[in-house]
């Protein structure tokens, strides 16, 4: 029977990883945010499991690497640590084995015929840097960040032609400043407001940095985003509508808008205006975000949002924060991912796909994270010893399905990467959801292909499926 999806030509099929989550943390000069949390605060993990070996690349890369090759992906994500990559934080001085490891990572992907995509930055900011100048409220910070990148330009640009500046930056002022799930783990709207600010302008930077190099001529750089669509409880309901856009404004729009567009959505702006916690900048930081936008956009999409206007009592006692404009809402009948407790939503896929396309000038993008993170899955290894994952293959479909609609319909979509090849820890929760193409046995380090990753394989091969 022939294929009923057929992708554009030259369509990346590929998957994402971070450095931090796959690595471990073998030979680190500096420690980032999570390896000093884990280290204070271990029980905090599922099952107590750190970042220290994770699923053992730094030093299995090669054979990892055959693996993904094996499974038909023709580009890879990961990411290049700062804590790894730099020896000195404040000159961006390289430490030498992490030139050595990320050089052998870079040729390793282009030995295997993959097109390397390299983010600068996956949550793991180096924890000194929080310690002395309060992480990433900090534009010292935010240069030494450009600083780390522009190493990694000079180093790597000559064979890396896809960058990445963040990895869902929202994240970062969520898990940080508002709901506590990433060290320091405080509830401060006013450092979250300028932690959301500082990381655009980090990104900006690094984007003009990257333009004036000789290295980066042929290369393109975008920015990852996690784009969770706001939908309200109503669409006849007007507050819930207006609960919505604020929503949109402050966890989407607030990156998306200055990446693409080089300004801050006006209903986020007037917001904190009126509410007296607005950033603080500079018309000159104001020129460089204007000037420096994206190339392309990664999109991580694993889970739509449901918002309400506002009903429950907000607890002033807080002080700011955006939830004092929603509430969340638990659509009756959604369905779910019991295990990661995310609904699964399919059709958003193709909403994002029309709004880039219809509000964000048509932008070149592509799916840069989409997976189902499953509990237990040895449960579902078969009599030869493999998992037959196909809960996640049908997830994969669905959301495929309606890519494939938007791109029909004439949205930019050059790729899709799932999260993630091969099984990763995953912050907080460790390994408890897996998530790869490819089993890893936390014993013995083994790693065996499931059907997922033979599934992608044949989809690679025939551009569809
Ligand atoms: C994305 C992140 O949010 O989702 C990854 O970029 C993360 O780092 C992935 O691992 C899956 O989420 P989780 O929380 O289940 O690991």
């Amino acid at each position: 029977m022939g294929n009923k999806y057929i992708f554009p030509e030259g369509f990346w099929w590929g998957s994402a990883t971070s450095g931090p989550q796959s690595e471990g943390s073998f030979n680190k000069k500096h420690k980032n945010v999570f390896d000093y949390w884990y280290e204070v605060e271990p029980e905090i993990f599922f099952d107590n499991v750190g970042p220290q070996v994770t699923s053992n690349f730094y030093n299995s890369y090669k054979s990892d690497i055959a693996m993904l090759k094996e499974i038909g992906l023709n580009s890879f994500r990961t990411s290049i640590q700062w804590t790894r990559l730099i020896k000195d934080l404040e000159t961006g001085e390289p430490d030498e084995d992490g030139v050595r490891f990320y050089n052998g990572v870079i040729d390793e992907i282009i030995k295997n015929g993959m097109i390397p995509v390299m983010n600068l930055h996956h949550f793991d900011l180096p924890v000194e840097l929080y310690n002395k100048y309060g992480g990433w409220t900090s534009k010292h910070v935010v240069d030494l960040f450009v600083k780390f990148a522009e190493t990694a330009f000079e180093l790597f640009g000559d064979r890396v032609k896809f960058w990445a500046t963040f990895n869902e930056p929202i994240v970062v002022v969520e898990g940080q400043y508002l709901y506590k799930f990433h060290y320091p783990k405080l509830v401060d709207g006013k450092k979250a407001v300028q932690t959301l600010y500082n990381l655009n302008l980090a990104s900006a930077k690094a984007i003009e940095r990257f333009r004036t190099l000789e290295c980066s001529k042929d290369g393109k750089i975008g920015i990852i985003l996690n784009l969770t669509p706001a939908y309200p409880r109503s669409t006849e309901n007007i507050e819930d509508l207006k609960a919505a856009k604020i929503v949109d404004s402050f966890f989407n729009n607030s990156f998306l808008d200055p990446a693409v567009k080089g300004e801050f959505p006006k209903v986020l702006v007037e917001l904190l205006e009126d509410d007296n916690v607005m950033w603080e900048s500079t018309e000159e930081e104001m020129s460089i975000i204007k000037n420096n936008t994206v190339d392309f956009l990664g999109v991580n999409y694993y889970q739509p949002r449901r918002v309400k206007a506002k009903e429950s009592n907000y607890d002033d006692s807080l002080g700011w924060m955006p939830d004092k404009y929603f509430d969340n809402y638990e659509m009756p009948g959604r369905r779910m991912n019991p295990y990661r407790g995310w609904e699964i939503y399919p059709k958003a896929i193709y909403d994002i796909s029309i709004n880039i396309r219809d509000n964000y000038n048509n932008i070149p993008w592509f799916i840069s994270e989409n997976g189902m993170g499953v509990e237990g899955e040895e449960k579902y290894i078969n009599e030869k010893g493999f998992i037959d994952d196909d809960y996640r293959i049908d997830f994969f479909k669905e959301h495929l399905e309606y890519l494939h609609k938007g791109i029909e319909e004439g949205s930019n979509c050059f790729g899709y990467h799932t999260w993630t090849p091969i099984d990763c820890w995953s912050w907080c929760n460790a390994y408890k959801n897996r998530y790869g193409f490819i089993s890893v046995d936390l014993k013995t380090q083994e790693k065996k292909i499931k059907k997922s990753g033979n599934w992608i394989k044949e989809v690679s091969k025939n551009n569809g499926f």
